[in-house]
C-alpha cells in the first residue's frame, strides 16, 4: 500500500500523520515542544526541537502502521505545513544562528516604523498585499540586522520554520508562495520576491529561497534521513504550505466563497479569493493561498487557544487535577462549567490581547483585559468571558471582510478549539451563519499530505482531492436567542479596544 506523510510543524508541536493513497489516516502522532519568552512580547522556539520532533514523528507513524498492517510500504511523498512569520536564519553550512523568532513576537514596532519611513505604507501595501506588521517577517530581519548585527553578517540563509525542516530533510533552500507572502518581501500579485522592496530594504534575495507553488516538487528526502526515519530512499518532498493555507486544503476551502475558521495558539479565518483584495487599514492579511492562480483573506487573533491555555496553567489549576486523577481533559472540564453561565458572562467581559494583537487591530501594545470583574464570578464566568472574547474577536474579523464584499455564508471549524460544540455554538450564534466540523479532521496535517499526493500525481488537483477525501461532519445552526443576547456585550467588548488604545501605549512604555 503506498503511503504519504503529512507534518504540521505547530507552535506547541508537531503533529505527523500518515495516510494512504486516499487520505485516510493510517496512523498520527505528536510531540511537543517549549516556547520561550525571553520578555513581555517576545517569542522563539528552537529550530532543533521542529527538526526532533520531525523525525520523531515519521520513525513513529510508520512503525505504528507497519505495526498494524504489514503491506503499509515507505512513505514516498511528504507535505509540510508550519507555524507562518517565523524567522530562521542559518549559516553558509546551514548552521542556525540564534533561536527562531515567531510569528506572534511583537518586539519590531520600531522596525515597523523603519519600514514606513524608508518605503511608504502605501508601496508597502501596494507591493505585499499588506500593511506593514509586526508579526510578519521582514520586520523580523531588520531587528536582527539592528540589535545583532554580529548573526546578520554570519547569516547567509533566511528561512521560514517548515522550509528549514525542508532544508534538513532535502538539503535544499526553497519555500512556496503560500509561507512566503506572510514574510512581507513578496509581490504577492506576481507571487514573486520583489526585487523593488528588497533593494529598499537593503536585503540581498541571495539570503531568500526559491519560491515554488505548493503542490511543486521541491526536492527528494536526503539517502541518511531516509534511512534513519524509514521513509523511501526516493521520497519527493512537495512544497507544502503555511499552517493556515495547509489546513484550507485539509478542510475543502480551496475556492472563491469558502471558508474555515481555525482555533488553535492563534485564531484564523481564512476565505478564498480569486484575485487579491486588501484591506488598506491592515486589519486583515491579504496572502497567496496553497492553490496555484488563487489568493487569500486571512485574519489572526494572535491569543486564541492561546488565551484560554494560560487561563487553564494559571488559574484552572482544579481542572488541571481533575484531569491528572481522571483522565478527563481539562479543557472539556472548563467548557462544562461555562456552559452554566449565561451570554454574557455575568457582565464580564475579556480582552484577548495576551500576546499583542493583529486583527482586527495590528497593535503590539494591546494586552489582555478582564473588564467587569466582580467578587460574585468564579473561574467559571473567567473561562466563559475567556472564550466568548476569542469569538468576539472572530465576529470582529468575519465583519471586516463582509466589509470587504468576501461573503461568508458557511464556515467550516476546525483546530483544537473547534472540537468543542460550546465554542462551536457560540461561533455559529455570533456569525450567524451554519458552521461545519468536519468527518475526520486532522487540519493542517491532512492539508500538507493532500499537497504531497498532488505532488505525487495521485490527484489532479486540490479540487479533485478534496472531493474524493474531505467530508462534512455535524452542522450547528446559530440559535436567534442566543445571538440577539450576545449582541449588546459585542458592541461593549468592540468599544473597549478603542477607548483603551492610548492606555495600551502608556503601559507599554512603562
Ligand atoms: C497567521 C499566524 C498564525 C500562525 C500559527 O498569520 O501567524 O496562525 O501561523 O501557527
Amino acid at each position: 500500500m503506498k503511503t504519504i506523510l503529512g507534518i504540521d510543524i505547530g507552535t506547541s508541536g508537531t503533529k505527523t500523520i500518515l495516510t494512504d493513497e486516499n487520505g485516510r489516516v493510517l496512523a498520527s502522532y505528536t510531540e511537543e515542544y517549549p516556547m520561550y519568552q525571553p520578555h513581555n512580547g517576545w517569542a522563539e522556539q528552537n529550530p532543533e526541537d521542529w527538526f526532533l520532533a520531525v523525525k520523531t514523528g515519521i520513525k513513529a507513524v510508520i512503525t505504528a502502521a507497519k505495526r498494524e498492517n504489514a503491506n503499509v510500504s515507505a512513505p514516498i511523498a511528504i507535505g509540510m505545513s508550519g507555524q507562518m512569520h517565523g524567522l530562521v536564519m542559518t549559516d553558509k553550512d546551514g548552521e542556525v544562528l540564534r533561536p527562531s523568532i515567531i510569528w506572534c513576537d511583537q518586539r519590531t514596532e520600531a522596525e515597523i516604523e523603519d519600514m514606513d519611513r524608508i518605503v511608504g505604507r502605501q508601496k508597502i501595501i501596494e507591493i505585499t498585499a499588506n500593511a506593514p506588521m509586526t508579526g510578519f517577517t521582514a520586520a523580523k530581519i531588520l531587528w536582527v540586522r539592528k540589535n545583532e548585527p554580529e548573526i546578520y553578517e554570519k547569516c547567509a540563509h533566511i528561512l521560514l520554520p517548515k522550509d528549514y525542516i525542508r532544508y534538513k530533510l532535502t538539503g535544499e533552500y526553497a519555500t512556496e508562495v503560500s509561507d512566503a507572502s506572510g514574510m512581507q518581501l513578496m509581490d504577492v500579485s506576481s507571487r514573486t520576491w520583489s526585487d523593488e522592496l528588497l533593494g529598499l530594504l537593503n536585503i540581498d534575495k541571495n539570503l531568500l529561497a526559491n519560491i515554488y507553488e505548493s503542490p511543486d516538487v521541491t526536492g527528494k528526502i536526503l539517502p541518511s534521513l531516509a534511512a534513519e526515519t524509514g521513509a523511501d530512499a526516493d521520497a519527493i518532498v512537495v512544497g507544502g504550505a503555511a499552517d493556515n493555507a495547509a489546513a484550507a486544503i485539509g478542510t475543502g476551502v480551496f475556492s472563491e466563497g469558502t471558508a474555515f475558521t481555525t482555533i488553535g495558539s492563534s485564531a484564523v479565518i481564512y476565505a478564498v479569493s480569486d484575485e487579491v483584495r486588501i484591506d488598506l487599514k491592515g486589519r486583515v492579511h491579504s496572502l497567496c493561498a496553497s492553490v496555484p492562480g488563487k489568493w487569500t483573506v486571512m485574519s489572526c487573533t494572535q491569543g486564541a487557544g492561546l488565551s484560554l491555555k494560560w487561563l487553564r496553567d494559571t488559574i484552572c489549576t482544579e481542572e488541571k487535577r481533575l484531569e491528572a486523577e481522571t483522565g478527563r481533559d481539562a479543557y472539556d472540564i472548563m467548557s462544562e462549567l461555562a456552559l452554566k453561565i449565561p451570554e454574557g458572562s455575568d457582565r464580564l467581559l475579556f480582552l484577548p490581547y495576551l500576546m499583542g494583537e493583529r486583527s482586527p487591530h495590528p497593535d503590539p501594545d494591546a494586552r489582555g483585559v478582564f473588564f467587569g470583574l466582580s467578587a460574585i464570578h468564579t473561574r467559571a464566568n473567567m473561562i466563559r468571558s475567556v472564550m466568548e472574547g476569542v469569538a468576539f474577536s472572530q465576529l470582529e474579523c468575519l465583519n471586516v471582510f463582509r466589509e470587504m464584499g468576501v461573503s461568508v455564508g458557511n464556515m467550516v471549524i476546525t483546530g483544537g478549539g473547534g472540537k468543542s460544540p460550546f465554542w462551536r455554538q457560540m461561533l455559529a450564534d455570533l456569525y450567524e451563519c451554519p458552521v461545519h466540523t468536519l468527518a475526520h479532521d486532522e487540519g493542517a496535517a491532512m492539508g500538507a499530505a493532500i499537497l504531497a499526493s498532488i505532488g505525487a500525481g495521485i490527484f489532479k488537483d486540490a479540487s479533485e482531492a478534496c472531493e474524493n477525501i474531505v467530508q462534512i461532519g455535524s452542522t450547528l445552526e446559530p440559535i436567534e436567542g442566543h445571538t440577539k443576547a450576545y449582541k449588546p456585550y459585542f458592541e461593549l467588548y468592540s468599544e473597549l479596544y478603542q477607548t483603551l488604545t492610548g492606555e495600551f501605549k502608556k503601559l507599554s512604555a512603562l
